[in-house]
């Protein structure tokens, strides 16, 4: 696609309903992210997402046979360790949740990893810059890339991923300009999430493209719909109609 100038559209998904639905309107593909422990278990960061948190979100996925290219994220500590871990666990993903393809997070300190997982059969997807794992030591999630020494280390990065054998690399939190280098840089596409239009893709958390998520509405991301409205008008209706005694009717009992 990126060869052929055609541009990627990827979003998060972490369940059958919204995967069965997505995969009908041309989604190229599904995320199965670690930002499930914000936007689905409430979390404030992805850091206590688990292994099983993301076999169990990503075989849901699956179940509804998607024809986009289903990638489950490698939560934090499954990889980082060593190498043997990351290729175990990409392993289980592959293996038991049915993902196609992992993404896990880091450049030049991940490559090996990288290298270890994609040798094994499994395309890796790489994300360098705002890398939420990395909260703590970003001391937020904060932008990256900004000085010019940091953008140079964002650049070796992305082509440390490249050279280990990983598919794509998204681009998150990052100034537009640098953004624009990496994507003209790498022969891989980049999948941008805050870093401007120049990236070959793009990829956003499905619940903040639906106004289902009002914790954080970081600049980046645009709502295509509000649709906590929509439910909490949808279940005002049912508890009034519930008291009333206006529901059921006869209409939704059996004779
Ligand atoms: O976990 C996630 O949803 C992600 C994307 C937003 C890139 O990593």
């Amino acid at each position: 696609m990126k060869r052929a100038g055609d541009r990627i559209a990827a979003l998060t998904c972490y369940d059958f309903p919204l995967a069965r639905i997505m995969d009908g309107c041309g989604v190229d593909i599904i995320l199965v992210g670690d930002s499930v422990g914000v936007v689905m278990a409430g979390h404030d960061t992805t850091l206590p997402v688990t292994m099983d948190d993301m076999v169990y979100h990503t075989r849901a996925v699956v179940r509804a046979r998607p024809a986009a290219l289903v990638v489950a994220d490698m939560p934090f500590l499954s990889y980082q360790v060593d190498p043997r871990d990351a290729c175990l666990n990409a392993g289980r993903l592959v293996k038991e949740a049915g993902a196609e393809a992992v993404k896990l997070e880091g450049g030049v300190a991940m490559a090996e990893t990288i290298r270890s997982v994609v040798t094994m059969g499994v395309p890796v997807m790489g994300h360098i810059g705002l890398t939420p794992q990395s909260y703590h030591r970003m001391g937020g999630y904060r932008v990256q890339g900004k000085l010019e020494d940091q953008a140079e280390r964002l650049v070796a990065d992305a082509h440390a991923v490249q050279d280990a054998g990983a598919f794509a690399l998204v681009l998150e939190g990052i100034p537009q300009k640098l953004a624009r280098r990496i994507t003209s840089e790498l022969t891989i596409p980049t999948i941008g999430i805050g870093a401007g239009p120049s990236c070959d893709g793009q990829v956003l958390v499905i619940h903040d493209i639906l106004g289902l998520c009002e914790k954080y509405s970081p600049k980046f991301v645009k709502r295509y719909a509000e649709l906590t409205p929509v439910i909490s008008g949808a279940v005002t209706s049912y508890v009034t109609e519930v008291k009333d005694g206006t529901f059921p009717t006869e209409g939704h009992a059996f004779n």
